[in-house]
């Protein structure tokens, strides 16, 4: 019997993180990832904080084609196991796609990847525990992910309150979303890309059932101006 090395080695952990965006509801004239925040570009904080993470071996960063910023970050600390990938697409699941791609020699198919945003710059180090604890023994995979706690209102056109909608059972995804190289690839390669907000998205019209991990409010995605204020708060409260 022939032994594959891929099944028998112990999976890894594997950072994969879309930086390719523009910003667009940010509206400066540099994308978001640069913008300025707690003293240095929005993009270091979170790859670095998956960097020092002991239990990632290598943190992949993919990035617009042709983007002249990435070079001059601080990356010192992160040498062993940072790589930028030049390959980011039309859409963050584009992106997320060619990285994979692109990483493909890097990782073994039953590696597991986390996918996150560089955009959520406030993700603790007890966040990333809890998605490996909770989900490193699963098949499929799961993600962060905050219940829903304010009440949910359904708008006209007019933007008059509708209805009002249950809010039992919805949960708020966030990233990492954690899931085997394989599952990703193959639920990516068979979702329409265009219609993909998030892995887990891709993962779930498989027919596959991701676990949510209780994440925080703290780690959410910094979208436009004054959600720098917010993350410079939260930063600054954990002392970075
Ligand atoms: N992203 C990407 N490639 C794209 C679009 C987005 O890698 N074509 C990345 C962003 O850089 C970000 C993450 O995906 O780190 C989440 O996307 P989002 O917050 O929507 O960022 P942007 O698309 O840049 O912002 P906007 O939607 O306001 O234009
Ligand atoms: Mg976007």
């Amino acid at each position: 019997m022939t032994v594959n090395p891929h099944q028998t080695a112990a999976a890894r952990y594997v950072a994969l993180i879309p930086a390719a965006g523009s910003g667009s509801r940010m509206g400066a004239a540099a994308p978001k990832q640069y913008a300025p925040l707690a003293g240095r570009p929005l993009i270091e904080h979170a790859v670095h904080r998956l960097c020092a993470h002991p239990r990632i071996d290598a943190v992949f960063v993919v990035l617009a084609p042709g983007d002249a910023q990435f070079n001059r970050c601080d990356w010192r600390g992160c040498e062993a196991k940072l790589s930028a990938l030049y390959c980011g697409g039309e859409t963050r699941a584009a992106s997320v796609f060619n990285g994979l791609l692109a990483a493909n020699d890097a990782i073994d198919a039953n590696d597991w990847v986390l996918v996150h945003d560089a955009a959520r710059p406030c993700l603790g180090v007890q966040e990333i525990d809890r998605l490996i604890a909770e989900v490193g023994d699963s098949e499929v995979g799961g993600l962060l992910a905050v219940p829903v706690a304010d009440t949910l209102k359904r708008a006209s056109a007019e933007r008059e309150a509708v209805q009002t909608e249950g809010r039992d059972h919805l949960w708020r995804a966030q990233t990492p979303q954690m899931f085997r190289y394989r599952v990703l690839i193959e639920a990516l390669r068979r979702a329409d890309i265009a219609a993909v907000t998030d892995e887990s998205s891709a993962v779930e019209q498989t027919g596959a059932r991701p676990r949510l991990v209780q994440g925080s409010a703290t780690n959410f995605k910094v979208t436009y101006p004054e959600d720098l204020a917010l993350a410079e708060l939260i930063l600054g409260k954990a002392g970075q």
